[in-house]
């Protein structure tokens, strides 16, 4: 069985990151991509709420799981019983970062490496930070999420608005 674990914080799931599931769960067994609950973050949805909404966008993928984890991405790969970590790169700006990643991921566990997808190129101005500051501001948000994603965010920003307001 080949196996991957896609890790990231998909806050939320864009369609940058839905085109590289697709397409990683083209080449293996058994793709599972693992939502970040570390507390250092805080995010915009929980990661119930996150994890749901994957299960959402990808549901004719029948070889791809969708979980939580909280501690190292290597240990979460390990319990997976995986060997290949999933990233995708927009562009020459995620390369230092991802690249300092797999390396640290590979001093831990040796076994493990890390597979990068080049983003589409017209997701590749795609971020999770973009869609919530557009949203925030209310611009259209449809170009980048899928589109059972795009009332959610709307719907927890103005959550977010109106609690702020309540506050000030
Ligand atoms: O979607 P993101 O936020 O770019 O994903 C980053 C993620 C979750 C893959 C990375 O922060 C991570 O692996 N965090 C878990 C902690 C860890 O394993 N750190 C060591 C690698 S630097």
């Amino acid at each position: 069985m080949k196996i991957a674990v896609y890790p990231g914080s998909f806050d939320p799931v864009t369609k940058g990151h839905l085109d590289i599931i697709r397409r990683a769960s083209a080449l293996v067994d058994e793709l599972v991509v693992g939502v970040l609950n570390n507390n250092a973050k805080t995010p915009l949805f929980s990661a119930e709420e996150r994890v749901t909404m994957i299960q959402d966008v990808t549901g004719d993928l029948k070889n791809v799981r969708v979980e939580y984890f909280s501690g190292l991405s290597v240990d979460f790969v390990r319990r997976c019983h995986a060997k290949f970590i999933v990233r995708g790169l927009r562009a020459v700006t995620d390369f230092e970062y991802e690249l300092q990643m797999a390396q640290t991921n590979r001093s831990i566990d040796g076994d493990i490496d890390t597979i990068f997808f080049t983003t589409a190129l017209n997701y590749a101005y795609i971020s999770s930070s973009t869609v919530k500051e557009v949203a925030w501001y209310g611009g259209d948000i449809t170009g980048f999420v899928p589109p059972e994603i795009v009332d959610r965010v709307y719907g927890k920003i103005q959550l977010l608005q109106a609690e702020k307001g309540s506050r000030s």
